[in-house]
C-alpha cells in the first residue's frame, strides 16, 4: 500500500530549530524524525511513502537522494504553494498517480498504533475514509471526534476551546482514504482535510474511526518533541561520538553525536541537539539546547 506522508508544514511551533530546517529533519534520538515515522509504515507493509513536501524540500532529497528511507521507496511530491493538509494529501496522491485506498500520515507523529488495525475497519464498513483515535488529556489542541458503538463518525471538532471539547478522543493523523476522497478536495486553492473534508464526510455519514490506546506523540510542540525523545530513549541514551566530562551529571536525557558536556554540569529532562555544549558547573532541566539555541520547556 501507499501511504502520503505530510511533511511539508512550517513547524513554527518548534521555532527557532524549524528556521533552518523542516520539523521532520530534526533528530530523534539517533535519527531524523522522519525515519521514525516512515520505517513504522514499512514495518506495517507500507511499500512507499509518498512525502508531501512544501517547506524546505531540498532537505529530504538532500538526505535520501536514492529515494529510500528505512527501507521504504519515496516518491518527493513538491507544492508550487502551502495547500493545507487536504490539498497536501490531494496534490501528492495525483502527482504520485495513486488510483487504490490508500494511508495518510501526519509526519510528526510516532506512534505504535496498529495500521493493520485501521485498514481491516476500512475493508468492513464500506466509508470513504477510516481514521484512528488516541485518547489524550487536553484534547484542545487536536481533531476532537465523538463517534458512535460502531465507530461511525458523528462529530469532527479541530480544535475546539479547551472547555468545550465533546470527548477525550483525538484524531490521531492516521487514515485510510478512498480514492473518492480526492475527488472532494479541489486542485487549486489550500483546503483543510480537518475543517472541510471530515466534517463534509460526518455529514454524508461516510467517516469511520477506530480507536485504540497505545504509545502516541505528536512531536510538534517543545513539550512533545522532548517527550518523544527521552521515551524512545526509554532513559538516557548518550551518542558514542558525545564528550561528557566525568563529574557530569546526566539524567533521563539524550545527548546527540558530537555534543560535548563539561566539568560539573548537570543535566536533567533534556535533549542536546548534534555539535551543543553546556558550560562547566551549568544546571539544566527540561531543556533543548542546539549549538544556537536554548529552548526551556
Ligand atoms: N505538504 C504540506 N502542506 N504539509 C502540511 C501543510 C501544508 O500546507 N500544513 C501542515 N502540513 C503537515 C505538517 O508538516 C504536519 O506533518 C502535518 O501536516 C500536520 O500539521 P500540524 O501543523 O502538525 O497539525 P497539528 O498538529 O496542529 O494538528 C493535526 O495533527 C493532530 C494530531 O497530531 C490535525 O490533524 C489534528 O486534527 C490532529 O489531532
Ligand atoms: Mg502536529
Amino acid at each position: 500500500m501507499d501511504a502520503v506522508v505530510l511533511v511539508g508544514g512550517f513547524g513554527t511551533r518548534l521555532r527557532p530549530l524549524t528556521l533552518t530546517r523542516p520539523k521532520q529533519m530534526l533528530p530523534v534520538v539517533d535519527r531524523p524524525m522522519i525515519e521514525h515515522v516512515v520505517g513504522r509504515l514499512g514495518e506495517q507493509g507500507v511499500t512507499r511513502a509518498v512525502l508531501s513536501l512544501g517547506y524546505r524540500p531540498d532537505a529530504f532529497e538532500a538526505a535520501y537522494p536514492e529515494h529510500r528511507c528505512a527501507g521504504v521507496e519515496l516518491f518527493y511530491a513538491v507544492e508550487p504553494e502551502p495547500l493545507d493538509t487536504a490539498g497536501a494529501i490531494a496534490f501528492a496522491a495525483r502527482m504520485a498517480e495513486v488510483d487504490d485506498t490508500f494511508i495518510a500520515v501526519n509526519g510528526d507523529v510516532i506512534s505504535d498504533f496498529p495500521l493493520v488495525d485501521l485498514v481491516d475497519a476500512h475493508r468492513g464498513n464500506g466509508a470513504a475514509a477510516t481514521i484512528a483515535l488516541t485518547p489524550v488529556e487536553d484534547p484542545s489542541r487536536y481533531g476532537v471526534v465523538v463517534c458512535d458503538s460502531d465507530g461511525k463518525v458523528q462529530a469532527f471538532v479541530e480544535k475546539p476551546p479547551a472547555d468545550e471539547t465533546p470527548s477525550q478522543w483525538i484524531n490521531a493523523g492516521m487514515y485510510v482514504l478512498d480514492p473518492s476522497v480526492l475527488d472532494l478536495i479541489p486542485e487549486n486553492r489550500p483546503t483543510s482535510i480537518e475543517r472541510e473534508t471530515f466534517p463534509a464526510l460526518v455529514q454524508k455519514g461516510s467517516l469511520y474511526a477506530v480507536a485504540r490506546d497505545g504509545f502516541w506523540i505528536d512531536a510538534g510542540t517543545p513539550e512533545a518533541f522532548l517527550e518523544v525523545q527521552i521515551a524512545l530513549a526509554g532513559g538516557t541514551h548518550i551518542h558514542p561520538t558525545a564528550e561528557i566530562a566525568p563529574s557530569a551529571r546526566i539524567t533521563n536525557s539524550v545527548i546527540m553525536d558530537h555534543a560535548a558536556v563539561a566539568e560539573g554540569a548537570r543535566i536533567a529532562d533534556s535533549v542536546l541537539l548534534p555539535y551543543s555544549t553546556v558550560q562547566a558547573g551549568a544546571d539544566i532541566n527540561r531543556a533543548i539546547i542546539s549549538p544556537d539555541h536554548h529552548i526551556n520547556v
